[in-house]
């Protein structure tokens, strides 16, 4: 099996990006499974409805959120009649939506986790557990013939730890949130393809997805002085591809993508005398 998860798509240029690229990857790679995450798909800020049905209209199967799930208030309402929308399972009880989801991908059943980190994040119960709940209810080969984990995380290191926390149990354990795409995507000792982080679906010339200029501007003054506006110049997708054997569900690949705007790959590297 063949999946692809793409990183927090930032607003309009993303969106574009993505919305063009996405059924193209789709053939391209004969994708059998796309996770996307959305939390920033608005503007920068959360999801809209009419966005989510876009990106599932392109071909992502499932979309993941984060720390922005609700800055689109619409969510709170919205999310309850989409299954293919997840929000951080480790939200309090009672919260809008939910966390994990089996879907089918033909003969096969994908169950999709997102879960939130804890170190400078918001307080919420422990994601590790969340995540090894759901996993002991509906294993690989027991339910599942893949696992993705979607892992919204501040640091590394928590990301790094849910990552042997689940190798050998999940098929792929992909970081999100930070926007900058780490250099780290493997396969752990045990069979889970993993990556501290994925990067975002956005204009990399940038802070974050942003515009640069009020980032700096509250950096240098300490006072907010407008709202925080997505960069508009050209995306670059940015994501995990992973191949699965689909014996196991474990993973025998993983690949980073990184597709046009300004990260796309350079010329191989050539040492000039
Ligand atoms: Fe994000
Ligand atoms: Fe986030």
């Amino acid at each position: 099996m063949r999946l692809l998860f793409l990183g927090d798509v930032v607003g309009r240029s993303g969106r574009q990006a993505v919305l063009a690229q996405l059924p193209h990857l789709r053939a391209r790679y004969r994708l059998d499974f796309v996770v996307v995450n959305g939390e920033n798909a608005a503007g920068g800020f959360g999801i809209t409805e009419a966005i989510l049905e876009e990106l599932l209209d392109a071909g992502a199967d499932v979309v993941t959120l984060g720390n922005h799930s609700w800055d689109q208030k619409e969510a709170l309402v919205f999310i309850e009649r989409h299954e293919r929308l997840l929000r951080p399972i480790n939200y309090p009880p009672g919260t809008p939506g939910r966390g994990a989801g089996l879907f089918k991908a033909g003969p096969a059943d994908v169950l999709v986790i997102n879960a939130q980190g804890l170190v400078y994040m918001h307080e919420l119960d422990c994601p590790f557990r969340a995540v090894e709940h759901e996993v002991e209810a509906c294993g690989l080969k027991r339910g599942a013939d893949a696992i993705i984990v979607d892992f919204h995380a501040e640091v590394t290191s928590e990301k790094q730890a849910m990552g042997h926390f689940l190798d050998g149990r999940v098929s792929a354990v992909v970081g999100t949130h930070t926007h900058v795409p780490t250099a780290d995507e493997r396969v752990l000792p045990k069979g889970t393809a993993y990556i501290s982080d994925v990067g975002m679906c956005g204009d990399y010339q940038s802070v974050l997805g942003m515009d640069p200029s009020e980032p700096l501007n509250r950096f240098l003054t300490k006072i907010a002085r407008r709202r925080f506006e997505p960069a508009l110049g050209p995306a670059t997708i940015a994501g995990l591809a992973v191949e699965i054997d689909d014996a196991t569900g474990l993973a025998t690949r993983a690949m980073g993508l990184r597709l046009g705007g300004a990260l796309a790959p350079a010329e191989p590297l050539v040492w000039v005398k």
